[in-house]
């Protein structure tokens, strides 16, 4: 299951990105907002990432203006790994290098094609592991400082 939130400034991105989801058959859990009504994206961004980071979700995409408001949120969430993301490049690299586990797109930055693309990319590629394990591994070892 993948987790799917975002504010006001990405809500008719993630639209876009559900009827992509919906298109390739993932299963995914709305953790809202629902409208364009302005609401505050950590209200969105922690509970959401308290479900990824539990594992009762696999991954989770949020969407806000920029992208990179989610992402600073998410990143304060223990376990999470939260990426910005505007490009596909990025999309497969954060995913192989960086075990990225939440993608962070701006619904004011990207359109809907190039954001699903990304989306696929996120969702298409694991990680890698090798070398790039020990370098997570000191991401994650931050944390318990
Ligand atoms: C909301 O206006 C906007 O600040 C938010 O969506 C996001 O871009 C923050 O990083």
């Amino acid at each position: 299951m993948i987790a799917i939130g975002c504010d006001h400034g990405g809500y008719e991105l993630k639209l876009e990105i559900i009827k992509h989801l919906d298109e390739l058959g993932v299963a995914y859990e709305d953790f809202g907002t629902h409208s364009t009504d302005s609401v505050d994206y950590p209200d969105i961004a922690v509970p959401l990432c308290e479900v990824v980071a539990s594992g009762a979700a696999e991954l989770g995409i949020l969407v806000c203006g920029t992208g990179i408001g989610m992402s600073m949120c998410a990143n304060k969430v223990k376990g999470i790994r939260a990426a910005a993301v505007s490009d596909t490049f990025s999309a497969r690299f954060t995913r192989l290098h960086n075990d990225a586990n939440v993608l962070c797109i701006g619904g004011r930055v990207v359109g809907a094609g190039l954001a699903c693309q990304i989306v696929d990319e996120f969702l298409g590629n694991d990680f890698e592991g090798g070398r790039h394990q020990r370098r997570v591994d000191k991401i994650m070892a931050i944390e318990d400082r």
